[in-house]
């Protein structure tokens, strides 16, 4: 998106930036303990930061130091390299696209107008507007001729939740908040949306601080959680895959749940795994695609008795074989089957630094869109 004028929608802000939280506390005024102690972190432009943690770990208030919404204690929080404490507070949030599941749109506004709303505060000229609305529901997928016009009580709550992305991506900020976005939403329109999202982020590379109560919503979106513990304390900052392979304590062990080996394998497709090789399909052979996460091939193999699967490439070739055996040595904990601790290790370290690439891809395309 350049820099534009008159009817084009291209925004002033079309760079990402760095956020930092340095040695942050926050102590609310007749609160004995603090709601956040010493909070360092920072998430590079281009990045989603997840902010995952009990209820009342100080999340909320985490956002609303970042656009001082609330008062600092102690500590300093720097966008783009430069002191928020430094800035006109109503400047600031204009820079800052906030999500939240509870307040939601104005319910007077119309859809466009709702999407309009920084816009119209920075003054842009009508003509503007209007493109940049259109282009953000083209964005989330929805008509403009069809939607813009509503209001708020005539959409579902997913698209509510999409239009409220759009609003807060209007002025292109470079920084997003999103305080529990999906969090009222239906289990397979969650889903969908955090597709959406991802894909919506591959196109626009914000940095963001995404905040959940759901490890598996944490997983899936954050190229780095940030696990709290009560009081605003962190327990562990890392990408998915690390946090997985090395929770730093039995609180984040618990954190991320038993099943941490098998959500590691939700981490990797097949395409990041060396498969056995395959001659051609087999007759009688299940298959699966080679976009399929390995958890996934777990699944159907064990769905299909423990046969193997002929994985398919994009062509529908034979890209290679799935098997149990491979599966077992990839989960690397042993559940399946009782191959060598050595193999398991071996099998453990390959799938870690695959997750651990395909992190960096992630990363990496944001970058590019950054570009
Ligand atoms: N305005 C306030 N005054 C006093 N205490 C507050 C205020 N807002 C929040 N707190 C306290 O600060 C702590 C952190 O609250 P916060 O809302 O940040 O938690 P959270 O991690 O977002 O929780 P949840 O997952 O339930 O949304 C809690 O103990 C809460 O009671
Ligand atoms: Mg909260």
């Amino acid at each position: 998106m350049s820099a534009g004028s008159g009817s084009s929608g291209a925004s002033p802000f079309p760079e990402a930036a760095t956020l930092e939280l340095v040695g942050v506390s926050k102590r609310y005024p007749g609160q004995r303990e603090p709601a956040i102690e010493d909070l360092s972190l920072s998430v590079a432009a281009g990045e989603v930061c997840v902010l995952v943690g009990p209820s009342g770990s100080g999340k909320t208030t985490a956002m609303r130091l970042i656009n001082r919404m609330i008062a600092l204690s102690d500590g300093d929080i720097l966008l783009g390299g430069r002191s928020v404490l430094g800035r006109e507070p109503n400047e600031l949030r204009r820079e800052i696209g906030y999500v939240i599941q509870q307040i939601g749109l104005f319910p007077h506004h119309t859809v466009s107008e709702n999407i309009a709303t920084v816009p119209r505060m920075l003054g842009w000229e009508k003509s503007r507007i209007a493109a940049r609305v259109r282009e953000l529901l083209d964005l989330i997928g929805m008509n403009a001729d069809e939607v813009g016009p509503r209001y708020p009580g005539q959409l579902s709550g997913g698209q509510r939740q999409r239009v409220g992305v759009a609003r807060a991506l209007a002025a292109d900020p470079p920084l997003m908040l999103m305080d529990e976005p999906f969090g009222a939403i239906d289990p397979i329109t969650r889903a969908r949306l955090q597709d959406e999202f991802l894909r919506l982020q591959a196109q626009v590379g914000k940095t963001v601080v995404f905040v959940t109560h759901d490890i598996d919503e944490a997983i899936k979106m954050g190229d780095k959680i940030a696990i709290l513990r009560q009081g605003g304390r962190l327990a562990q900052y890392a990408a998915p895959a690390d946090l997985l392979t090395n929770p730093a304590d039995e609180f984040v062990a618990e954190f991320v749940g038993a099943d941490r080996a098998l959500k590691r394998l939700g981490l990797s497709t097949l395409a990041d795994v060396e498969l056995t090789a395959a001659g051609g399909p087999m007759p009688g052979q299940g298959t699966i695609e080679l976009a399929a996460t390995v958890r996934d091939a777990l699944s159907k193999v064990l769905a299909s008795g423990g046969a193997p699967l002929t994985v398919l490439d994009e062509q529908g070739g034979a890209a290679g074989i799935v098997t149990l055996e491979l599966l077992g040595s990839l989960l690397g904990d042993g559940e399946l089957g009782d191959r060598a601790a050595s193999d398991r290790k071996a099998g453990g370290e390959m799938l870690g630094d695959r997750a651990a690439g395909n992190g960096t891809t992630k990363a990496a395309g944001s970058a590019e869109q950054a570009a």
